[in-house]
């Protein structure tokens, strides 16, 4: 059978397009999978708009996507999964080396950069009608879900963003209550909701006032915000920073409690210059004993955290996220913003 999948040669953006594949080898892994959606995040645009991302050694082309949601054709009879169950693959492999964390599973704290992703650097993804996983690195979803497991993977990263973040609010004996978060995309809004489901007061801020955005924190109980983040007037104890925007991570120190905690998901491919004050922000952490942390990616626990906490969301709100479908030939479609767009996904089957 062949597979349709959608490649490019990294670095050269206009070889992006809708390629034909063998069926993939069993070198991928024991799970046969139809591939039903994937999301399309920044890394998948930088990857096919502006030539990031590296191919596997030895080949041209790269598969994009790693927010994928498939469904098993054919498992392996111990494998813990059967046909029909709906999974979603792991992006991050270990080095082979491997390091200390990554021999321990914990291949979001790679401290060599030998590790390799799936659809972004070295292997291929999940953009593709049939794909193959590890069932070590595949995690089951719950039926009820459907389509809205592809929003696991992002989930996961928050998942673990918000697991490093209380890490490090724990060194102070105080209680924490209030959460802001930085920009109402996709990360965002799911930040949101795992800090609703963790008990916080939470409040989201983003430069839009119209679209789905301001309607999607208020029903998860959150309060939007719009404007200039030293105007909030809100003291927060914990921010999930997802916007990427340089500038807006160091007014943060201004605004967030004593022994506040501000945890980085967001990156920005932005060269511009900006004038900062670094002393008075030196000044402010020390004094204050802030905390700065950054994240990325995500362990296999922090799947499973993802996909419960999508488990236990409310699903007519979820599905408010997915706001466009893209079909697989029309993929140039889902790269380009529009207006009301939250999460776009790519339908693999179509
Ligand atoms: C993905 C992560 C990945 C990171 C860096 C993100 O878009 O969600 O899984 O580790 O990019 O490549």
């Amino acid at each position: 059978m062949t597979v349709r999948a959608l490649s490019v040669v990294p670095g050269k953006p206009k070889t992006a397009a809708v390629t034909s594949h063998p069926e993939p080898l069993d070198d991928d892994g024991g799970l046969l999978v139809d591939g039903l959606l994937v999301g399309i995040c920044g890394t998948d645009v930088e990857i096919l708009r502006e030539g990031y991302g590296w191919s596997p050694p030895g080949e041209e082309r790269l598969v994009i996507g790693h927010e994928s949601l498939g469904r098993i054709a054919e498992a392996p009879a111990d494998s813990g999964f059967e046909a029909g169950d709906l999974v979603v693959g792991i992006v991050r492999r270990p080095d082979p080396v491997p390091c200390l964390p990554c021999s321990l599973g914990a291949w979001d704290f790679c401290r060599n950069g030998r590790y390799t992703e799936r659809g972004i650097k070295e292997r291929h993804g999940y953009a593709a009608s049939r794909w193959r996983v590890e069932p070590e690195f595949a995690v089951k979803v719950d039926p009820r879900l459907g389509d809205l497991g592809v929003l696991v993977e992002p989930t996961s990263v928050v998942a673990k963003a918000w697991d490093q973040a209380e890490k490090v609010a724990a060194r102070s004996p105080a209680p924490r209550h209030i959460a802001l978060i930085t920009g109402a995309g996709p990360i965002g809004l799911l930040a949101a909701l795992l800090g609703v489901q963790r008990g916080y007061e939470v409040h989201v801020l983003d430069r839009v006032t119209t679209g789905p955005k301001p309607a999607l924190a208020k029903d998860l109980g959150a309060t939007y915000h719009t404007g200039d983040v030293t105007e909030i007037e809100v003291r927060p104890d914990v921010v999930i920073e997802c916007t990427g925007n340089g500038p807006l991570v160091f007014a943060l120190t201004e605004i967030v409690a004593t022994d506040g905690v501000i945890c980085l998901t967001g990156i920005s491919g932005s060269k511009k210059q900006a004038t900062m004050r670094p002393d008075e922000v030196n000044k402010e952490m020390v004094l204050d004993n802030l905390a700065l942390v950054g994240s990325v990616n995500a362990s296999r626990a922090h799947y499973e955290q993802a996909a419960a906490a999508l488990a236990r969301a409310d699903r007519e709100w979820l599905a408010r996220l997915i706001t466009r479908r893209v079909p697989l030939g029309d993929f140039e479609k889902a790269l380009s913003r529009e207006d009301g767009d939250v999460k776009v996904v790519l339908d693999l089957q179509r």
